[in-house]
């Protein structure tokens, strides 16, 4: 995925997200996997939005989740995969999300579901969260918060922390970085079973795996299955979060 964008792509980026990704004012994607996302989710949402349903979350996270929140706001939200789940759970939700292609699919999929009016979906970043303080009862991320300053860092758990009421629940949905996490306080589930990422067709998760995990697509193309472990291509799938409930 690295080899599909160039140095020149960076130009994409707009002052802010670029005083992110790209401070020094360089960055080079083909060298940079953590680059090359962010000009993914950019030049390609579409591309991205199909990996990202085809890795749904275990359904032990979301029913881990706290229900019947006044207020949820999360963040990096993406084209959705938590949000969708979440709307349920909660009376109203802010998806906070930098990546404006993101935002518009996001948009779309909340209208199509019939939940328009049950969310607002914005741009902000974790260090500097578009909402008051003490705004949510669940403040949560899912596949986007690292200990990188350009992806949320001390900065942007003070922020998500900021945002959550007291009492509340801060959540960082499969997480990397647990010992950084647990040397701030936050606690750890993990919910077991097998898990497999479940694209559209066998042709998807052939095409789709040559982009995303190009080592272990003969072993997707062998398989023959629509459906493909998460073992077999060599990653942890989303079944933990790390937590921390605010004191009251
Ligand atoms: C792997 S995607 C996960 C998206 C979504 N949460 C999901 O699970 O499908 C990472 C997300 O984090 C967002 N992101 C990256 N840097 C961010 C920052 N500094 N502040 C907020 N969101 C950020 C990206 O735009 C992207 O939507």
């Amino acid at each position: 995925m690295q080899k599909r964008y160039t140095a020149a792509d960076v130009g994409v980026f707009t002052r802010e997200e670029a005083s992110r990704f790209v401070p020094s004012g360089r960055g080079d994607p083909q060298e940079d996997a953590t680059l090359a996302w962010e000009l993914l989710y950019r030049l390609e949402p579409e591309l991205y939005d199909r990996l990202a349903t085809a890795e749904r979350l275990h359904p032990g996270v979301v029913d881990w989740l706290p229900r019947g929140v006044d207020q949820i706001a999360e963040v990096g939200a993406g084209t959705g995969r938590l949000t969708l789940e979440l709307i349920e759970r909660g009376h109203h939700i802010v998806a906070v999300e930098p990546a404006l292609p993101l935002r518009r699919i996001l948009r779309r999929k909340l209208a199509v579901a019939g939940h328009g009016s049950r969310a607002r979906v914005t741009c902000g970043f974790f260090d500097r969260l578009p909402l008051p303080d003490d705004f949510a009862g669940l403040v949560v991320a899912c596949s986007a918060f690292t200990p990188a300053a350009g992806h949320g860092g001390e900065a942007g758990l003070a922020e998500m922390e900021r945002v959550c009421r007291p009492g509340g629940c801060v959540a960082i949905i499969w997480p990397n970085h647990l010992d950084w996490l647990a040397a701030r306080g936050y606690g750890y589930v993990s919910f077991p079973g097998p898990m497999s990422l479940e694209f559209a067709s066998c042709q998807e998760a052939v095409e789709l795996a040559e982009i995303f995990y190009p080592d272990a697509a003969e072993g997707v193309r062998r398989r023959g299955s629509r459906k493909v472990p998460f073992e077999l291509l060599g990653t942890n799938p989303p079944r933990d979060l790390a937590f921390k409930v605010l004191a009251g």
